[in-house]
């Protein structure tokens, strides 16, 4: 793999980096691809508990790789590589914690990989937008999706049709991040939960994270039998 970094070298953690420095980490369909056997690399290791997603350079992500829009064949590739891969379905509901640790800019794919994961610690320099519709598109890694989930409707809608970008202060008053830090402290701030999250009982954490994920889906009734379900398996042990 070389558009992303994967590296497991502290128990329990695995550091994944977006690792095109050049073009501010721009998705493009072979980092589509690395990340799609990166996040499968980390759901099916047993000993790897948390991932930190990060990006290399001075950028988390500026978004899809726009030297790829517009040709013919490009454009025929990137619907055959959706549907034959929810890479972006696979990263939300990785059944372990996913943190992104985002600094500079995080706008269209980039922010919306971001959505996708758990938790989001941001440096003080961070830009979080979607410019898609500027373009004349539309959001479409999760965006029109998680962000109003993940922050209120109205901000979020403002956003999207908009494009205008948020800093990371406001991206915290919105509650897009849980927390901001200068960029030196970026690091060890996603360090630090990611140990404590991989203290944690996996199967627990697992569990806790699949009845939010998938009860934000449902009606408030079978989001409570949905939890009501795993926490039951857990009791039992089984
Ligand atoms: N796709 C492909 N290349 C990208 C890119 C993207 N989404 N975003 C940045 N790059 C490239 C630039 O073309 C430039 O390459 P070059 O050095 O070969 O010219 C390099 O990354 C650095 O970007 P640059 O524009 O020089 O940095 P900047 O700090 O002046 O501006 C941005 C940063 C993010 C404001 C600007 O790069 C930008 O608007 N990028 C496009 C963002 C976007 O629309 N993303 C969503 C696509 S749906």
């Amino acid at each position: 793999m070389d558009t992303v970094l994967y590296e497991r070298d502290e128990p329990g953690i695995v550091r994944l980096t977006l690792n095109r420095p050049d073009v501010l980490n721009a998705v493009n369909l072979q980092m589509r691809d690395e990340l799609w056997s990166a996040f499968h690399a980390f759901r099916d290791d047993p000993d790897a508990r948390v991932l930190i997603v990060r990006g290399a350079g001075r950028a988390f992500s500026a978004g899809a790789d726009i030297s790829e829009f517009g040709t013919a064949p490009s454009y025929v590739e990137a619907r055959r590589a959706r549907r034959e891969r929810d890479l972006w379905g696979l990263l939300l509901h990785l059944p372990k914690p996913v943190i992104a640790a985002v600094h500079g800019y995080a706008l269209g794919a980039g922010c919306e990989l971001s959505l996708l994961c758990d938790l989001r610690v941001a440096s003080e320099d961070a830009m979080f937008g979607l410019p898609e519709v500027a373009l004349g598109y539309i959001p479409s890694a999760g965006g029109t999706q998680t962000l109003p989930r993940a922050i209120a409707p109205g901000v979020a809608l403002h956003m999207i049709l908009t494009g205008d970008p948020i800093d990371a202060q406001e991206a915290y008053r919105r509650k897009l991040v849980q927390r901001v830090v200068p960029r030196d402290g970026l690091a060890a701030a996603a360090d630090g939960w990611a140990r404590a999250l991989a203290a944690r009982p996996a199967r627990a954490l697992s569990y806790a994270k699949e009845a939010v994920v998938r009860g934000l889906d449902l009606p408030l009734r079978e989001g409570l039998s949905l939890e009501a379900r795993l926490a039951g398996m857990l009791l039992g042990g089984r």
